[in-house]
């Protein structure tokens, strides 16, 4: 429809109006077929569409176990009875952090603590990309490319993770170990470029710092989260302070004498 409606408008801003009386409303040249846009097309129909894997499905049930069945119950005891489906996004979280991802199971079980119809818990968990509707690897790998991580190299991060791993944005190593995507501004650009690994930032990577702390994962015994920058501690300036360098002047600074 689009590509039509382009052929015509196309047509309409080049021919002279005397020709344009007289000629077919649609031009049919090739040269004339056009997208309006010249980006990717992406399918998001993978985060909105369930479809039925051996691991997840309606049969594969989830239950809370005894530690966060505790947490659960505290969870629900925050809201009003009344208000149960407040509940859905924590509860949901606290699912995948015991299951390690959110399945069909975890979604209808989170729906009957709510006490909601299963809908409404399928329609939050597919709205929120932070819900992971497949199996991932023990350390998930969220890489950011926005402006600012992108400026600071995170190609040159994506490429260096991909290339040690050996896997592509979206998938997840043989062993189970790693999962990579890319994600939106981590919120942490003063330090970019930034990755969170589960729930931990590592900021300030370079491609061999950032190989460093796989393979430091690899072995069970990753790093403190933080800059992996050595000259800075938290998101301070590399090389000293620029600015507030001297002694903070006193009230009145500036005021004039006769007030
Ligand atoms: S752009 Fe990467 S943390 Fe904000």
């Amino acid at each position: 429809m689009y590509a039509r409606l382009g052929q015509i408008l196309l047509r309409s801003a080049r021919a002279p109006l005397t020709a344009r009386r007289s000629q077919p409303a649609v031009v049919r040249s090739a040269q004339a077929i056009r997208p309006f846009s010249v980006s990717p097309r992406q399918h998001s129909d993978k985060l909105f569409l369930h479809r039925d894997t051996p691991e997840n499905n309606a049969k594969q049930t989830f239950e809370f176990d005894a530690e966060y069945t505790k947490k659960a119950k505290e969870i629900v005891a925050k809201y009003p009875s009344q208000y149960k489906k407040a509940a859905i996004i924590p509860l949901l979280h606290l699912a995948q952090k015991q299951l390690g991802w959110t399945s069909l199971g975890v979604m209808n079980t989170v729906a009957r603590w709510c006490q909601v119809p299963p809908m409404r818990v399928y329609e939050v968990a597919t709205f929120y990309t932070m819900f992971n509707r497949d199996p991932v690897g023990k350390y998930f790998v969220q890489v950011c490319t926005t402006t600012p991580c992108e400026l600071c190299g995170s190609t040159g991060i994506l490429e260096a993770i991909k290339s040690h791993l050996g896997i592509d944005v979206g998938e997840t190593t043989a062993d189970k170990m790693f999962t990579l995507v890319e994600v939106e501004c981590a919120g942490a650009c003063v330090n970019a470029p930034v990755l969170a690994i589960n729930d931990d930032y590592y900021e300030d990577l370079t491609p061999k710092s950032v190989v460093q702390l796989l393979e430091a994962l690899k072995k069970g015994s990753p790093p403190p989260p933080g800059p992996m920058n050595p000259d800075r501690k938290n998101c301070e300036p590399v090389g000293g302070l620029t600015s507030l360098t001297t002694e903070p002047t006193g009230p009145g600074f500036g005021v004039r004498d006769d007030l």
